[in-house]
């Protein structure tokens, strides 16, 4: 046996004869090979070379508690000893997600009324399309079934959600997005606005082109509005002043319903527990997964109001069983998980971080990025901040998508042991540590930041790609 083992090819040759990677051009895969992690601590990930990275990304957005909890594997190992699986499906239930839906109601903003659990902010994006038709079926309106997102937005991969993502990497080649889901434009300030528009007449202008758009399809035919509160993967856009205000106004006027993905921005990333209350949305559908369990499980949520809860519950007694619902979703394992996540972030007061060094970080930023030829923004709320290049700062004219200028940041992050995010259309590197971090966590990834643009700037200039 052992002398098998030793005659193994080494993992990386494994990895590219045994995996499809999600979000990787297999291709190009199959020549460079994985990067290997082995092993992660706190902010740090060490990888199968022994080099370590600082990681600014909490993996995808999602280690909110940071790596290495014991309390949270003895909490899970523990549920596991003594009850490893229960379901949901036909009225059959358990303490632990009892106890935890019960923790996310009284979290959450607006009139939230029940829980509905899953596996991935996928899934659980699909099944708010699914209680959206459902809804609006049980009230006669079979009609109002179009789900509008934003363009730049990301919601998930799977065929509901992947079509709710407004990015053509997403839908190219897959036939997305399916029928009823329409896309309305992306708040980014930095890249849409004219130079000389305020932020409030920009979201002004966002909210009459949706307007413009539900009228155009007919509001009877429009059921649904979702965004993230901060969109994440399209390149940390917070949402420009007014802009929930005018958004909201015109959902109230057609009789549409909000839809808030709170998969990043719940569990504390931008200081509060749910984004929605940094920007006084009352949403009637929030989508939480990621930071719900610092992704030391995998988890999702769909929070329901009570309005829709009530129309469902009504419908069900004209209708067969609720025909929805996935084997393990509130599984136990995930539950105490949870429960023991959010217990951390509370008692060691990680809304509070990220906004105190969240608002350090944008500071350091701003430092030494502020006058840097190269970037053209500087943006962030909480802990969630990005930098985005400019080809051009005072026009604020970006990089072509061919020169691949985000990844070879993303790059010459990796060189300097530093993780960042890059965004699928965008020149842009993302900051979204894990909410535990120190100032001096702050200076050590600027610093190395700092190093990887400064490296960047020096290869677009020899190249001739760049005139800065
Ligand atoms: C805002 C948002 N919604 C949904 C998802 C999809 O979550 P998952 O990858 O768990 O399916 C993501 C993932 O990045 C996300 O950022």
């Amino acid at each position: 046996m052992k002398g098998l083992r030793e005659n193994r090819p080494p993992l990386a040759e494994r990895d590219k004869a045994a995996i499809l990677h999600p979000f990787t051009v297999l291709a190009d895969h199959l020549e460079t090979g994985p990067r290997i992690i082995a092993a992660a601590d706190r902010i740090t990930l060490t990888d199968d070379s022994g080099k370590r990275y600082l990681d600014a990304a909490s993996g995808l957005w999602c280690v909110n508690v940071g790596y290495g909890r014991g309390e949270i594997a003895d909490a899970a190992a523990e549920q596991m000893r003594a009850l490893s699986f229960a379901h949901s499906f036909g009225s059959c239930s358990h303490e632990p997600a009892i106890r935890l839906a019960e923790r996310l109601l009284e979290l959450a903003p607006g009139n939230m009324a029940r829980v509905f659990f899953g596996n991935s902010g996928s899934d659980a994006n699909d099944t708010q399309i699914k209680l959206v038709w459902l809804y609006n079926n049980l009230l006669g309106r079979p009609k109002k079934k179009k789900i509008i997102a934003r363009r730049g937005a990301y919601h998930g991969a799977s065929l509901g959600a992947g079509s709710l993502t407004g990015h053509a990497t997403v839908h190219d080649g897959f036939d997305l997005p399916i029928a009823n889901i329409l896309h309305t434009d992306c708040p980014d300030y930095h890249r849409r606005a004219d130079p000389a528009q305020s932020e409030r007449a920009f979201s002004d202008m966002l909210a009459a082109k949706l307007d413009a758009l539900i009228e155009a399809e007919d509001a009877a035919t429009v059921a649904a509005f979702i965004a993230e509160p901060v969109m994440g993967a399209g390149g940390v856009i917070p949402p420009p002043e007014g802009y929930f205000e005018a958004i909201t106004r015109v959902l109230g006027k057609h009789d549409v319903l909000f839809i808030a993905d709170e998969v990043i921005t719940g569990f504390g990333r931008i200081g509060h527990w749910f984004g929605s209350e940094a920007f006084g949305i009352e949403p009637d559908l929030i989508t939480l997964a990621k930071g719900m369990t610092s992704a030391y499980l995998p988890m999702s949520a769909c929070l329901i109001a009570q309005e829709i809860w009530e129309v469902l519950v009504e419908g069900s007694k004209r209708m067969a069983p609720f025909g929805h619902g996935f084997t393990t979703a509130g599984h136990p394992v995930a539950a105490v998980t949870a429960l023991k996540n959010i217990e951390i972030i509370e008692r060691e007061g990680l809304l509070e971080n990220a906004r105190t060094v969240g608002g350090y970080l944008r500071e350091r930023l701003e430092d030494v990025f502020g006058d840097h030829p190269l970037i053209g923004d500087i943006r962030g709320l909480g802990l969630m901040a990005a930098i985005e290049l400019d080809a051009d700062k005072g026009r604020r004219r970006p990089f072509g998508p061919e020169l691949k200028v985000g990844s070879r940041l993303g790059q010459c992050c990796w060189e300097e042991g530093l993780i960042v995010r890059g965004a699928l259309d965008k020149s842009v590197a993302a900051l979204a540590p894990p909410l535990v971090v120190s100032e001096r966590d702050v200076d050590a990834i600027v610093e190395r930041l700092v190093r990887a643009v400064d490296k960047l700037a020096q290869s677009l200039r020899a190249e001739g790609l760049w005139a800065g």
